[in-house]
């Protein structure tokens, strides 16, 4: 709640508290920064010849070992919660196979997080997926909505007991999403194709030649490693149709939760964008809102939670989205610096979704900390804002703990709330995470 700010007493605006039982942590996935997490699909593309990826996730920043150290970290900050990831991979190396080392593992980060007072979040799919089960087809195929209820049921029931809020899929509208900027771009090339330039490099230094070939490369390799001419990872262009399938997965290792634990609070994380129209852009920028939100309100309708994760805004005019303003700030994603994008997105999201919302991911990727300090009082101060409207938002997860592996980035852009040297894997914090922790009733 934030303190009342009336003329005499200015500073008070820098006074925000919260409520008590309001959550206030931060967020990682176990592939970014657990390392050797060789099981998996995106293991196996980072070390194809023909990858993606900048680099391989490698040792990450040895999360899996040095958990009790970050979580410490997160306690003598102030914190009070801690949102992270259990993987797939791990639990089911090959199909059918449980391991139930791994189950112990992520109980003792459960109990470091109870030991440290901080309540733990999990998420049961954070992008990666068990290599296995791209091989049969993945996030297109109509059997792996049973797979991920089967993955799930193992894990509550033995680590249902201790945990009292669950993510069942992160982001799970990142698939259409990709699609859509795939396509975009699809449609650029082929503009620039057809203006003329085809005779092997276009403009912005492009090679098509080269990328055609690298592409036919990568498919063969992708045959070899896979088994399938198509790898239908989570985070591939993902048709209408794998749209449902990732829905029916939720639905599914929903009703597996409430079964093994039915105290839960279950729910999903979207990727949701504040989405601002320009005058003509209106109709643009509901559709985009359609694909991104509301289209999943059927299939989330009796969830406890939504967890919202924002990092900025999507300014669209009637030909589509633009360019950002010039002159504005970017971070190192080239996203523009634009923390109330935060607060945009909670209002618009609870216009429809009536139950809890948790921002599960919000941050910036920045080498000036200052930067980071002021994108957080930002949006907190949005999400204050929100709740003395009566919005119920439960807590608030900053993205990232660690410095972390940025997917095809690889370790190239700096979310953390703490730095790490990965010769050494020594801890650093940033004086955000002092900051952030004393946003925290404890
Ligand atoms: C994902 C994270 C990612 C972050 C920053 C979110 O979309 O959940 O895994 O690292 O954004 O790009």
């Amino acid at each position: 709640m934030m303190l009342p700010c009336n003329q005499k007493n200015k500073e008070a605006i820098f006074l925000m508290t919260f409520a008590q039982d309001f959550f206030i942590g931060a967020a990682t996935a176990a592939h970014q920064v657990e390392g050797n997490n060789i099981h998996s699909d995106y293991w196996a593309q980072e070390h194809m010849t023909h990858t993606d990826f900048l680099e391989p996730s490698g040792d990450a920043v040895d999360h899996y070992n040095r958990y009790p150290e970050d979580i410490r970290l997160m306690a003598d900050a102030g914190m009070n919660a801690y949102r992270f990831s259990i993987e797939w991979a791990r639990i089911e190396p090959e199909e059918g196979h449980f391991d139930e080392t791994e189950i112990s593992h992520y109980r003792d980060v459960i109990h470091t997080c109870r030991e440290n007072g901080i309540e733990p979040i999990v998420t049961l799919l954070h992008f990666t997926s068990p290599r296995w089960l791209i091989t049969k087809g993945g996030w297109e195929s109509d059997e792996t909505p049973g797979y991920f209820a089967r993955y799930v049921r193992f894990v509550m029931e033995r680590l249902g007991s201790e945990l009292r809020y669950v993510c069942t899929i992160n982001e799970a509208n990142m698939g259409i999403q990709v699609a859509a900027i795939a396509e975009r771009y699809r449609k650029q090339m082929m503009a620039r194709m057809q203006s003329g330039q085809t005779d092997g490099t276009v403009q912005m230094g492009l090679n098509l030649e080269k990328m055609m070939a690298n592409q036919e490369a990568a498919a063969k390799e992708r045959m070899e490693i896979f088994g399938v001419p198509k790898t239908e990872c989570f985070t591939s262009p993902r048709t209408p149709h794998g749209d449902e399938i990732v829905m029916e997965a939720h639905k599914a290792a929903r009703a597996a939760i409430r079964e093994a634990a039915p105290h839960i609070q279950v729910g999903l994380t979207l990727s949701l964008h504040d989405i601002q129209a320009l005058p003509g852009g209106e109709e643009q920028a509901a559709k985009e809102w359609a694909d991104e939100f509301t289209h999943y309100l059927p299939a989330i309708a009796d969830d406890d939670f939504l967890g919202i994760q924002n990092y900025t805004r999507t300014r669209m005019d009637a030909s589509g989205s633009l360019p950002v303003p010039e002159g504005a700030e970017l971070t190192q994603m080239d996203y523009e610096f634009y923390p109330q994008a935060l607060e945009h997105v909670i209002r618009k999201a609870a216009e429809d979704f009536k139950g809890t919302l948790i921002v599960t991911e919000n941050g910036i990727a920045t080498s000036d900390d200052t930067r980071r300090a002021a994108f957080i009082e930002t949006a907190l101060s949005g999400v204050s804002a929100c709740i003395a409207d009566k919005i119920p938002v439960k807590g608030y997860f900053y993205w990232s703990l660690l410095d972390n592996f940025e997917w095809q980035k690889g370790y190239s852009m700096t979310f953390g709330l703490v730095s790490v040297d990965r010769t050494s894997q020594t801890r650093t914090p940033k004086p955000s995470l002092a900051l952030l922790g004393r946003y925290a009733e404890r």
